[in-house]
């Protein structure tokens, strides 16, 4: 037999490993996946929208392939967002447009800066790509009830002078903080790409920074479905792009990259009204939770809770054991949230917020874990 050697660069490579399926987890705990509380993933509580499953139940005609270009989903979003539509690139997810984004401009001997902890797209496409992923480590500092990473921007700035691609999430994943937009502008001003991610920019009090295109040339907006919309299952994105740049990606990418549930799903989910309603109540439910931990920790000052301008939240803990027997427990409970192997961030876990009445099973459930019971 012959053994196929892999390429040199990704013999040891670390894969992004997605959130497991629940039909998996079910099985594995004996539940119902209806029992599951999944808040692993960061993605959308609710039931599909209306307008979404109206569009997905009357699909036409998908023995042909997709638009290549996504025109009509294209003009759907430069009306909502008041853009033209040479500005906007659609990809399968937001994900596929950072793939896209370091393929085109990153060469082998670049180098693609980010504050550490963020988004794992990042370091894992770097890999692929055969590119050095360079990050300057965010401090984490605590009060009472409170922990916070802050970035030492002077620090960042001068790694951003070598690198060729500047990726920031904002607000930031795990953590949900924004870098403000002073900052932001003076790293546009370097001559590098940088890619700005709003994938969460709707849950947060801070404007977007879409309306710099096309007024910069450098840099990308991206935002998603997956999130405020609840597609994550369909892989939609896009990017608010300066045409030139638009321009090359299109050219790079895979012809029928969105396929045509996504695309009809997408201008459906435009339409919807309840996308709005459902942002203003998980935004709710994260200021509730945030207060029912705080009263948790005033009897157990185990954990740290880290504001969030996102859907989810990351709690801090004093060591990686109580992290760790946190997770395991609400596991057992089917109650899911993300816990990190990583060195760096093994006193952490992030938990997505669900809806209301879910939120307050998982309340009941961490107070129970600390009290001992069962
Ligand atoms: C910061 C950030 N960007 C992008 C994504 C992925 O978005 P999409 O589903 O559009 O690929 C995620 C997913 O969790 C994320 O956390």
């Amino acid at each position: 037999m012959t053994k196929i050697k892999i390429v040199d660069r990704l013999a040891s490579i670390k894969s992004y490993s997605g959130v497991k399926p629940l039909e998996a987890i079910a099985e594995e705990l004996q539940i119902p996946t209806s029992n599951i509380i999944k808040l692993d993933g960061n993605e959308n509580p609710y039931e599909p929208l209306p307008e979404v499953l109206n569009a997905l139940s009357s699909l036409k005609r998908i023995n042909f392939y997709p638009d290549p270009l996504c025109s009509i989903l294209i003009q759907s979003i430069a009306i909502k967002e008041n853009l033209i539509a040479n500005n906007i690139i659609v990809g399968s997810g937001s994900d596929e447009l950072i793939e896209l984004l370091i393929k085109a401009y990153a060469n082998p001997y670049d180098s693609i800066l980010s504050v550490s902890p963020t988004f794992g797209m990042i370091s894992f496409l770097s890999q692929v790509y055969g590119i050095k992923h360079v990050t300057v480590p965010m401090q984490l500092v605590k009060d009472e009830s409170f922990a916070r990473y802050i970035l030492d921007e002077a620090k960042f700035l001068d790694a951003a002078k070598h690198a060729k691609i500047v990726f920031i999430a904002r607000p930031n994943n795990p953590d949900g903080t924004v870098l403000s937009e002073k900052f932001v502008e003076s790293l546009v001003s370097l001559p590098i790409l940088l890619i700005v991610d709003e994938a969460y920019i709707e849950f947060s009090n801070y404007q977007s920074l879409a309306n710099w295109i096309p007024q910069y040339d450098n840099i990308v907006v991206l935002r998603t479905f997956s999130k405020a919309y609840g597609l994550g299952g369909l892989r939609v994105g896009y990017g608010i792009i300066p045409n030139d740049i638009r321009k090359v990606l299109v050219s790079i990418k895979q012809p029928y990259n969105v396929n045509i549930a996504g695309q009809k799903a997408a201008i459906a989910a435009l339409s919807s009204h309840l996308v709005e309603k459902r942002i203003i109540e998980i935004k709710k439910t994260r200021e509730w939770f945030i207060n029912q931990l705080k009263l948790i920790q005033n009897q157990n000052k185990a954990f740290w809770i880290h504001r969030s301008e996102a859907c989810y939240i990351l709690l801090t803990f004093e060591t990686p054991e109580v992290a760790k027997s946190l997770y395991e427990y609400l596991y057992s409970k089917g109650i899911l949230v993300r816990y990190y192997s990583s060195q760096d961030m093994v006193n952490n876990l992030r938990i997505s917020i669900g809806l209301q009445e879910n939120m307050e099973k998982v309340i009941d459930k961490i107070k129970l874990f600390f009290k001992g019971g069962n």
